[in-house]
């Protein structure tokens, strides 16, 4: 049987990424794939007891080290236990964010560095990274006010961090466009969903053939 494909959809706060992940589900059913939606943190039973850690409590219940290290512990788990024994059978795998979140995150706006963040990658999942990765790209004031928007002015432990923290994010997220072309495609996020979506699918061009 062949492998499936794996996809992960990434973006800071507020850039529509819910709205666009249910699409992208429906086009490629559209297309006769089998699709499995996950999500990260979590996406099996260790990691979404990870995500509760992760997300949930103080601002400062853990330090940047410990953060990274949970994210990078929570993926490997998703890999092993739900990610692999997708594609080995032939399924669609689409994650709600994955390895990027944590470069653009923990690496790059957290200040632990992007090289570090990988290397987590490296012995916590063997590097194993999506065939695709769709960052979906906003000017980061414009995202966030639609987050605000939508949460209150609350959101989680991540969410609530400060403006230049996520403009940092966003930041993080280009660089591993620049330095990954072949495997991260920035998405402008803005315009209506149906035209948003349309540039989705024209991202992942190639391997729906
Ligand atoms: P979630 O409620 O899933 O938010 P969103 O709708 O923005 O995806 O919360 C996930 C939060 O965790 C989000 O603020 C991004 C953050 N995050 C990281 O900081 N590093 C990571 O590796 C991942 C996967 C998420």
């Amino acid at each position: 049987m062949a492998r499936g494909r794996f996809i992960s959809l990434e973006g800071g706060e507020g850039v529509g990424k819910s709205t666009q992940l249910a699409a992208l589900e429906e086009a490629l059913r559209r297309r006769g794939f089998d699709v499995l939606v996950t999500r990260e943190p979590g996406g099996s039973e260790g990691a979404e007891a990870i995500r509760r850690l992760l997300l949930e409590g103080e601002e400062g219940r853990w330090n940047a080290r410990a953060e990274a290290l949970l994210f990078a512990a929570a993926r490997s788990d998703h890999v092993a236990k739900t990610i692999k024994p997708a594609l080995a059978a032939g399924r669609w795998v689409l994650s709600d964010r994955f390895l990027d979140s944590s470069l653009a995150y923990q690496g790059e706006a957290g200040g632990l560095g992007i090289e570090a963040v990988r290397d987590l990658h490296r012995f916590g999942s063997e590097d194993f990274l999506p065939d695709r990765t769709l960052v979906l790209s906003l000017d980061a004031g414009e995202g966030r006010a639609r987050a605000r928007h939508r949460d209150g002015d609350e959101g989680d432990r991540i969410g609530g961090r400060p403006p230049s923290y996520h403009a940092a994010v966003e930041r993080g997220f280009r660089l591993m466009a620049d330095a990954e072309p072949e495997r991260v495609k920035l998405v402008d996020a803005s315009g209506n969903a149906e035209t948003v979506t349309a540039r989705l699918i024209a991202a992942l061009g190639d391997l729906l053939q």
